[in-house]
Parts: C-alpha cells; sequence; structure tokens
C-alpha cells in the first residue's frame, strides 16, 4: 500500500489519482476529507497519532509539510511512520533546501529531510521549484480587474507544473533505483510574472493587465497568507534568484522520459477558474 500525505492538494490530488490508475493500493491523507472515491483517513502531521490508521500496513508514504513547518514535529512523524512499518519515504520538499541553507523561511523543510535522512527509512526528496498553481494567488485580481499584480515583473524562474511532480512521485513510488536521491524539479524554461500574465490572457482569450508591485506591496499582501519569514525568503527567490534557481533541472525529464511541461498548459488546464 502507498500512503498519500496531502492527498487533496495541487500535487497529491493527481498523484492519488495516478497511483490508482496503474493499479496500486492507495491510502489518501488530509485533514478535512475530501468529496471524491477511494480509501481516505483524516489525520493531521500536527499530531502524529492520527496518522497510524493511514501509515499501518503502507509500504511506502509520500509526505508533504506545509512550508512553514504547520506546528509539525519532524520526528515524531518519521517515528510514526517506522512504528507503522512503512518502508520508504517519498518527500515533496522545496530547491530552496539546497540553494539558500540559511534561510529561516526554508528551515521546517530542512529538518523534515534531516530526520527522514536519519530514519533508517529508504528515502527519496523531491526537491520542488516554484508551482504554477502559485498563479491562484491572482485568481481574485484576474476575475474582477482583469489584472495581475506581482512583483519583480520581469525575472525569470523554471516554474514547475505540480502535475508533473505528481508523475515524478508516483513514477519514484512505483520504480526502483531511486532511494538516497535528491531531484530538483522544475520546468521546461525560464518564465516571468509578466508572461505567464499573458499565457493566462491567451488562455483566456482576453487581455490581462500586468501591474507591477513593489516588494513592499507584495509582502503586505503575502504576509496575509504566510508567516514573515515565509514571505521574505520567498520574495528572494522572486526577486534575486541565484544561477542554481534560474537553471532547468533535466531530471523530471531523466525519470519520466519527457519533458515537463510549460506554464501555458497549466494555464490551460485551469482557465476555468480565471473566467
Ligand atoms: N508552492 C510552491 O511554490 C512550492 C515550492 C516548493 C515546495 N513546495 C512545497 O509543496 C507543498 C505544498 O504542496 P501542494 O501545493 O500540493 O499543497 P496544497 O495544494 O496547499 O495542499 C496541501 C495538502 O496537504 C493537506 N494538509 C495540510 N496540512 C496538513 C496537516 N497538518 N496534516 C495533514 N494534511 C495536511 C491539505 O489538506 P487539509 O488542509 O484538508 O489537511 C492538502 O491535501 C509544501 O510542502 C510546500 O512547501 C511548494
Amino acid at each position: 500500500m502507498i500512503t498519500v500525505v496531502g492527498a487533496t492538494g495541487n500535487v497529491g490530488g493527481p498523484l492519488v489519482r495516478m497511483l490508482a490508475e496503474r493499479g496500486a493500493d492507495v491510502t489518501a491523507v488530509s485533514r478535512r476529507a475530501p468529496d471524491v472515491a477511494g480509501r481516505h483517513v483524516r489525520a493531521d502531521l500536527a499530531a502524529p497519532e492520527t496518522l497510524r490508521p493511514a501509515f499501518d500496513g503502507a509500504d511506502a508514504v509520500f509526505l508533504i509539510v506545509p512550508g512553514a513547518g504547520g506546528g509539525i514535529d519532524p520526528h515524531a512523524v518519521v517515528d510514526r511512520a517506522r512504528a507503522s512499518g512503512v518502508r520508504r519515504m517519498v518527500l515533496l520538499s522545496s530547491q530552496a533546501v539546497a540553494t539558500r541553507p540559511g534561510s529561516a523561511a526554508y528551515a521546517p523543510m530542512r529538518a523534515l529531510e534531516a530526520a527522514v535522512e536519519r530514519s533508517g527509512l529508504a528515502w527519496t526528496h523531491l526537491r520542488a521549484g516554484g508551482f504554477a498553481s502559485n498563479a491562484y494567488a491572482w485568481l481574485p485580481a484576474v476575475r474582477e480587474l482583469r489584472t495581475v499584480a506581482a512583483p519583480f515583473g520581469d525575472v525569470g524562474l523554471p516554474i514547475v507544473d505540480p502535475l508533473d511532480i505528481a508523475a515524478t512521485a508516483a513514477a519514484v513510488l512505483l520504480g526502483d533505483g531511486h532511494d538516497g536521491r535528491a531531484y530538483e524539479l522544475t520546468g521546461p524554461a525560464l518564465s516571468t510574472p509578466r508572461s505567464r500574465a499573458a499565457d493566462l490572457a491567451s488562455a483566456l482569450g482576453t487581455p490581462i493587465r500586468f501591474a507591477e508591485q513593489t516588494r513592499a506591496q507584495a509582502r503586505e499582501q503575502m504576509l496575509r497568507l504566510m508567516p514573515a519569514p515565509v514571505a521574505d525568503g520567498t520574495l528572494e527567490i522572486l526577486g534575486a534568484p541565484t544561477v542554481d534557481e534560474q537553471r532547468v533541472s533535466p531530471d523530471i525529464e531523466k525519470i519520466l522520459g519527457r519533458a515537463p511541461g510549460p506554464f501555458a498548459a497549466w494555464a490551460a488546464r485551469h482557465v476555468a477558474a480565471f473566467r
């Protein structure tokens, strides 16, 4: 059995479907019950004993933790997995664990990676760059004002489609030869906030105005959704990416045998939400 934690999210949702389509025995985990078919266990990573019904009998676990840590004790989660007899852990992590080793924003993810590595379980880290689905933050302004407001409009990053992360996770969970590996998951090319707004406009078939925010404006907006260290860490990457953060990684193509999709493909699939 494979247990997917974060099973109703951008990555976990498609991952559960992909594993089930390939005949895997899947248990989906989230705090709220989803309105979909299949075995689901309601559990909270912040209360590890609640994970027991989902971890008992699982051979492998796909794990995400909220970016800010969410009050989760990584050792308690890993101990629970080991006590339940889990043998493999595939962790959705962040590229910034490697590219920003001193940053407080990524400390919870670093701690979880370290706990998994020390656990004695087989592990694979999927260190993702920025998700295409972060464009959901633009949803109200696109719907109501046909405007995208974002900082650093011309700074390019190889944004990755969560569907490609899910496909990679499925290949890792169902395949061999991935133990002890940390993969870097990016999209196929750099895109900028301005070019992504243009991709959304093309998908919608209507013009979208791009309004460049100052760093302070963006920070104020982000603080409504995330703690200050996470907002500041994210703004550093968005505004002043390192050479490594702007590098297109070959890892998705190596694992899937095909290139990852561009932001335009994500926009085309999700355009209905922006109408
Ligand atoms: N966005 C980015 O650019 C980016 C980049 C690199 C890495 N990441 C990492 O990717 C992950 C987010 O992935 P995503 O976009 O697929 O997530 P998402 O769409 O926000 O979904 C989060 C999922 O996790 C579940 N969840 C949240 N807190 C939980 C808890 N305490 N216990 C059990 N389940 C919980 C949620 O369901 P319930 O709320 O019902 O529990 C939901 O199923 C984070 O770890 C983030 O650090 C993101």
